[in-house]
């Protein structure tokens, strides 16, 4: 089954769990970024607020096609509990994804509020049959342990 893995990273933590399950997998990978890069005072200011309003940021590409795929993998960073902005937009620009498998993760320091229910709507609203959501704290994200049982779980 192939993957199609899409994530947003701004301090690696995101980029390590999909660059592992990428390694582990028979998957492409995308990484989504900010057209306006975010400052370090930049994503605490403007970048919470826009993820509470699950506002979607530029990304500079319009089209993630899901055609030659089986399974989607959207990766986040936690922004405020919500996924980031740069991910809303990534949602948003999804093509052929109807019927199609989806996985969602995020990443987080202390808990995941509300990004994994809002990723498993989303994808479910496209129409898309989640397999499965799975947070990981920034230590999980260091060690391959939980990550492996994402993989083993969801089939990837
Ligand atoms: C702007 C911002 C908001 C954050 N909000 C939360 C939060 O609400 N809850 C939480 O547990 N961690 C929060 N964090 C920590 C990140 O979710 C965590 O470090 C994550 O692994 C970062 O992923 P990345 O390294 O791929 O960017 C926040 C970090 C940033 C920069």
């Amino acid at each position: 089954m192939k993957s199609l893995i899409v994530y947003h990273s701004e301090t690696g933590n995101t980029r390590r769990v999909a660059e592992y399950i990428h390694e582990k997998t028979d998957s492409d990978i995308i990484e989504l970024n900010p057209e306006k890069k975010y400052s370090r005072i930049g994503m605490y200011t403007s970048g919470i607020k826009r993820a509470l309003m699950q506002q979607g940021d530029e990304i500079g590409i319009s089209n993630i096609d899901l055609s030659n795929y089986d399974i989607v993998i959207i990766g986040t960073p936690v922004w405020g509990g919500h996924p980031t902005p740069v991910v809303n937009a990534g949602l948003g620009i999804i093509k052929e994804a109807k019927g199609k498998k989806a996985v969602a993760f995020a990443t987080y320091r202390g808990s995941e509020g509300e990004t994994l229910n809002i990723l498993r709507k989303r994808l479910e609203d496209a129409g898309m049959n989640v397999l499965g959501a799975y947070g990981f704290s920034e230590k999980e994200t260091e060690d391959s342990g939980k990550i492996d049982e994402m993989i083993k779980e969801a089939g990837l």
